[in-house]
C-alpha cells in the first residue's frame, strides 16, 4: 500500500516544486539584482538524481511536480530532466517559465504531454515589461504565450502587481484574458529575498485589485481545490468573459491547505517557501525516506511566517 505524508495539521503532501537551477535570463526587479551570480551546472542535482528523488517521493503520495527556477528552460539538460520525470508515474508535470525560451521547446513539451505552463507576464506594456524584467523580451514572451495557448497548452499567466508600475494595467489584463481565453493571475508581492527592498513602495493587495476590477467587471467566484494557492473568479463585462485568479500570499495566506514540498537545485528538501533549511536528500537511501519525510513535514508551519531572506530564484515561485 502506498504511504501518505499527512502532517500534524491534517495536511497531505501531494505536490513538489522542483527548482532546477538558480540561473535566469531575466532580472525581475523584485527577484534579484542585475549582477546576480549563479551556481555552475556541476554543482546542481543531475537529471538521474532528480528522477531518483521524485520516484521515491511518489511512493509517499507526491502526485504533481512543477519545474521552477530561476528559469527552468535555461537548464542545459532540461529535456533529459523532463524525459526522466515523465516516466515517474506522476498525475501532473508542469512548468513555471518566463517564456523567453518557450518557442523552441513547445514541440518537445507537447510530445511529452507537458501541457500545463505558468508564464510570468508582468506587463502588457513593452516599456514596463522591459523595465521590470531588465530585458528586451516583451514581444518574444507575449507572442510565445499566445502561440502556446493556440497550440493547446493550458496557460496561466502570473503578474506580480506593483504599485506605480503595472497596477494601472489591471483592466488591460482582463481584456487580454477575455480575448485569448487565458487565465490571468495577480500575485501579491511577497516579503521574500530581494523583494524585501521593494515591498513598502510597491505592494498592492488582492482586495485593492478586486476593488478596482469591480468598478467595471462583474465577478463570480469559482470553487477551487482546498490546496489551491489562488482564489479565482469569472469576470464579465459587455458580453466579454475573463478568468482571473489571485495569489494573495501576504494578505490572505493559504498555509492551512498547503500540500507542497520544495526541492532545491542541490537536493535540500524544504517544508515551506519561507523556511530556508531542510535535509539534503540527494544521496538518501530509499529505506531512509520515511523517517526523514515524517520529521520534515512536522516542521511545516500552518501559518504564514513573516518574511524570509531566502532568494526566490533559489526556492522557485
Ligand atoms: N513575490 C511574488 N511573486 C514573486 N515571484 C518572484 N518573486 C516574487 C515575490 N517576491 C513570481 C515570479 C513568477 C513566479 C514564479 O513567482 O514573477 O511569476
Ligand atoms: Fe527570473 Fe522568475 Fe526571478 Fe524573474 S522572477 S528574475 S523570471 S526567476
Amino acid at each position: 500500500m502506498q504511504k501518505k505524508l499527512i502532517d500534524s495539521h491534517g495536511r497531505r503532501m501531494k505536490k513538489l516544486r522542483l527548482n532546477l537551477l538558480d540561473a535566469c535570463n531575466m532580472r525581475c526587479m523584485y527577484c534579484m539584482p542585475e549582477d546576480q551570480k549563479f551556481k555552475k551546472l556541476s554543482e546542481l542535482l543531475t537529471p538521474t538524481q532528480m528522477k531518483s528523488i521524485v520516484s521515491n517521493l511518489v511512493e509517499f503520495g507526491i502526485e504533481e511536480v512543477r519545474l521552477t527556477g530561476g528559469e527552468p528552460l535555461m537548464h542545459p539538460q532540461f529535456r533529459s530532466i523532463a524525459k526522466e520525470l515523465s516516466t515517474c508515474n506522476l498525475k501532473k508535470l508542469a512548468v513555471t517559465t518566463n517564456a523567453i525560451l518557450l518557442e523552441k521547446e513547445m514541440d518537445f513539451l507537447k510530445e511529452h504531454n507537458i501541457l500545463n505552463l505558468n508564464i510570468s507576464l508582468d506587463s502588457l506594456n513593452e516599456n514596463s515589461f522591459n523595465y521590470i524584467t531588465k530585458t528586451e523580451t516583451f514581444h518574444q514572451v507575449y507572442n510565445s504565450t499566445i502561440r502556446a495557448k493556440k497550440l493547446g497548452f493550458n496557460i496561466k499567466t502570473n503578474t506580480v502587481m506593483l504599485k506605480n508600475i503595472n497596477f494601472e494595467e489591471v483592466e488591460q489584463f482582463l481584456e487580454f484574458s477575455a480575448k485569448y481565453d487565458i487565465e490571468v493571475r495577480f500575485l501579491e508581492l511577497m516579503k521574500i529575498g530581494h523583494a524585501l527592498n521593494y515591498y513598502e513602495r510597491h505592494f498592492v493587495s488582492a482586495d485593492q485589485i478586486i476593488e478596482r476590477i469591480s468598478k467595471e467587471w462583474t465577478l463570480t467566484k469559482i470553487e477551487m481545490p482546498g490546496d489551491s494557492t489562488s482564489f479565482n473568479y469569472i469576470a464579465t463585462k459587455d458580453g466579454k468573459t475573463a478568468k482571473v485568479g489571485f495569489i494573495a500570499s501576504e494578505s490572505k495566506p493559504f498555509c492551512n491547505g498547503c500540500s507542497r514540498l520544495r526541492l532545491s537545485n542541490q537536493g535540500t528538501l524544504r517544508p515551506c517557501i519561507m523556511i530556508n533549511e531542510g535535509p539534503n536528500i540527494s544521496e538518501l537511501a530509499p529505506q531512509d525516506y520515511e523517517a526523514v519525510l515524517n520529521e520534515l513535514i512536522n516542521k511545516k508551519p500552518n501559518f504564514r511566517l513573516e518574511n524570509t531572506e531566502v532568494k526566490m530564484n533559489e526556492i522557485g515561485g
